[in-house]
């Protein structure tokens, strides 16, 4: 098969790293961070189905605000104390995510091989401009493209189209590459090779269709690239 003639990355959990923001939690909460940084994941990501299926969308809201919508309620749920101070000390801390380690050698990899890199993402445009700056990751993606540009979240096919009218190529021709398996399998779905980058060593989704290929890191897109 040809190889991809782009590459998109999900961003967060894929190219930056939300459980870092599990670091902070523990301090905040002794005992408690890495239960509250998991169910907060699993909020925000329920929310943005909740809004994308409901009522043609009426109840759709920017990322920012349901990923604080997501903390509110898993702190509520582990019967942790968000202070207004704690609230805020958490939310930027998210949106000051590190990259992963390898993030930016794949991308100047890719960029020597002239092959065209972007994001696309649930995050809201100003959530990415920031993680992407704090990253310091500006001028190796061409793109970085939201969701909110069409006001559904991932996995709506919506959502993915923004990325083959992004790159001007049918999904077939680009590879999809992320770290959430549902992502990765949505994605797929789609039409898009995909690279599930399966850091750890989770069970993939069990509806009876895999990924283009598994890898660990996301050094394994360059895989796709040697001929
Ligand atoms: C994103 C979330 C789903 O960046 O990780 O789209």
């Amino acid at each position: 098969m040809d190889q991809p003639k782009a590459v998109l990355f999900d961003a967060y959990g894929t190219l930056f790293d939300v459980y870092s923001v599990g670091l902070l939690a523990e301090q905040l909460f002794p005992g408690q961070g890495q239960a509250l940084s998991v169910l907060w994941r699993d909020k925000q990501i329920e929310y943005t189905r909740l809004v994308t299926t409901s009522d043609d969308g009426a109840h759709y809201r920017p990322f920012w605000e349901l990923t604080r919508a997501g903390l509110r309620h898993a702190c509520k749920r582990l019967g942790l104390d968000l202070t207004a101070e704690r609230e805020l000390q958490l939310m930027n801390q998210y949106r000051h995510l590190s990259a992963f380690p390898e993030v930016r050698e794949v991308l100047q990899a890719l960029r020597a091989r002239r092959i065209p890199t972007g994001i696309l993402s649930n995050g809201d445009p100003e959530m990415l401009g920031i993680a992407v700056r704090s990253a310091g990751l500006e001028g190796l993606l061409d793109h970085v493209i939201s969701v909110d540009a069409v006001r559904k979240y991932k996995t709506h096919p919506d959502a993915y189209r923004l990325g083959t009218q992004a790159v001007g190529r049918d999904a077939r021709h680009v590879l999809f590459v992320s770290c959430n398996g549902w992502d990765a399998l949505a994605a797929t779905w789609y039409g898009y090779r995909t690279l599930w980058v399966n850091r750890y060593q989770l069970p993939f989704e069990e509806l009876d269709t895999q990924p283009t290929r598994t890898g660990s890191t996301l050094r394994d897109v360059l895989a796709f690239f040697e001929s």
